[in-house]
């Protein structure tokens, strides 16, 4: 290991954590977990992008209101985020919905939720910027993700006490105000002992997944030993522990250094390869996948060890098979992020001997040959055909940052030319709406531009 590199690393990264603080509630933590990744995002030498738990939307719940400090006609089967002013406007029937008008002041983005359907507020202006779409998508992913976790959690649920259910139950056996690491020491000493049915344990992984977002909790079950268990139950003979093993661990790993260092030296890359490379389900491939990237993004070791035990191969193997097409975007975004992540670093001008250091980490690393190598420019656009923007935008952009090496093999694709002839005027249309609405530098014009970057190349 290199131990002076890692901790140069990691020292690095650290300062980026000290912003990092306690909040009381479900919602609160998910926030300001967010905001440790928007400092991050303010170093320019950092990728834009961060790990987060991609998991896929229902596009009815996309249907947001966007509240202004000016009275709107509420569209029928709009949801309307909680805390705004709402009438009836008598001479048309319509229902109207503001910003209430002490909240002017306040700015940013808001998550909402209500009954089953949920959304995005931005204060600051009747709409997304592509910046904040893109901020707001990933933050209703981790809500949902928590929330509505497939059919499966809710399972879950029915057979395991939710969070709040086990404080109260702590609290009932008097242990007032117990504080997080006390809930994760019981939880670890429940996972490891002897007597724990397959059920405890399972319940024991779930729970503890809810506490390691925050970066402090994380770090404390590794210092008890937690962590290492964890990693070891990712080769457990039982593939429901395997499976809430990585979950757990992605979790962990997000966007924390300090665990993402003690994971690789205690093998958790190699054990998360297994689970990609062998036959498993797929919720199983899900959960991998999500604590493999979390342990590569923004740490160059590791992505050296990935590529040189073939992970690339493994990856490009995972994205051919058949039944799993649900994880070809998280694939080719961890790829894209990856090779963003380098190339940012060495645009940034920056003469200390940290960003050195970090320039040859990275230098090192040589992901895109390999992903050209590997035939990745014939694989990438066959994810066009998806009829989510959120896929195309993310299928766009790595395709346009691999041209200039694969412009031969784009042009050998069948249909790939008027495939993107559709895009055009798709988008052509959808950015029209948006400029009519006052969008200047909107999300679809975005999405034009991209495709058109595209055809010119082609020509
Ligand atoms: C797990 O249990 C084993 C055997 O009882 C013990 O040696 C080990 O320290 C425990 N690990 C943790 C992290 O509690
Ligand atoms: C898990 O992997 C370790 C080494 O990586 C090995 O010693 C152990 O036997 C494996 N456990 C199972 C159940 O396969």
């Amino acid at each position: 290991m290199k131990l002076g590199c890692l901790n140069l690393v990691l020292f690095l990264i650290s300062v980026h954590l000290l912003n990092y603080c306690w909040s009381e509630n479900w919602q609160q933590q998910k926030v300001s977990a967010l905001t440790v990744l928007e400092h991050t995002e303010e170093n320019v030498g950092e990728s834009k992008e961060e790990a987060t738990v991609e998991d896929d939307l229902d596009p009815e719940d996309m249907e947001v209101f966007y509240p202004t400090n000016d009275w709107q006609v509420v569209k029928p089967g709009q949801a309307i985020p909680a805390g705004l002013h709402v009438r009836l406007n008598l001479e048309t029937g319509k229902n109207e919905a503001k910003i209430p008008d002490g909240e002017t002041g306040k700015t940013g983005l808001k998550y909402w939720k209500q009954g089953t359907r949920h959304g995005m507020v931005n204060l600051d202006s009747k709409s997304f910027t592509a910046e904040e779409l893109k901020k707001a998508l990933k933050l209703m992913k981790l809500e949902s993700n928590t929330q509505t976790e497939e059919g499966h959690q809710e399972k879950l649920r029915e057979t395991f006490r939710p969070i709040e259910e086990l404080m109260a139950d702590f609290e009932a056996m008097n242990v007032v105000m117990e504080t997080d690491m006390e809930i994760i020491n019981k939880l670890v000493s429940k996972f490891n002992s002897s007597g724990a049915t397959l059920e405890d344990k399972v319940a024991a992984l779930y729970d503890l997944e809810y506490y390691v977002h925050q970066v402090d909790n994380a770090q404390h079950l590794m210092s008890i030993g937690g962590l290492q268990l964890v990693i070891k139950a990712l080769n457990a003979t039982e593939p429901r522990i395997q499976e809430h093993a990585a979950f757990v661990l992605g979790s962990a790993l997000s966007g924390n250094p300090k665990v993402q260092i003690e994971a690789i030296e205690a093998g958790a890359l190699q054990k998360l390869l297994i689970l990609l490379a062998t036959d498993q389900p797929v919720a199983m491939k899900k959960k991998a996948l999500f604590a493999f990237s979390s342990l590569l993004r923004h740490f160059p070791f590791a992505q050296q060890q990935f590529l040189k035990l073939g992970g690339l191969q493994i990856l490009g193997q995972l994205f051919q098979a058949k039944g799993i097409e649900s994880l070809r975007l998280r694939i080719m975004t961890l790829l894209y992020d990856m090779v963003m992540e380098k190339k940012l670093i060495q645009e940034t001008q920056d003469d200390s001997v940290q960003h050195q250091e970090k320039c040859r980490q990275y230098d090192e690393l040589n992901l895109l040959p390999l992903m050209l190598e590997q035939d990745w420019c014939t694989m990438v656009p066959k994810l066009l055909t998806s009829s989510e923007h959120d896929t195309r935008e993310k299928v766009l952009r790595t395709m346009n940052l691999m041209i200039s090496s694969c412009r031969s093999e784009y042009q050998a694709i069948q249909g790939l030319s008027s495939l993107l002839d559709m895009l055009r005027s798709e988008y052509e249309g959808l950015a029209a709406e948006e400029q009519k609405e006052g969008e200047t530098d909107g999300y679809f014009l975005g999405l034009l531009n991209s495709a058109n970057d595209i055809i010119k190349q082609l020509k």
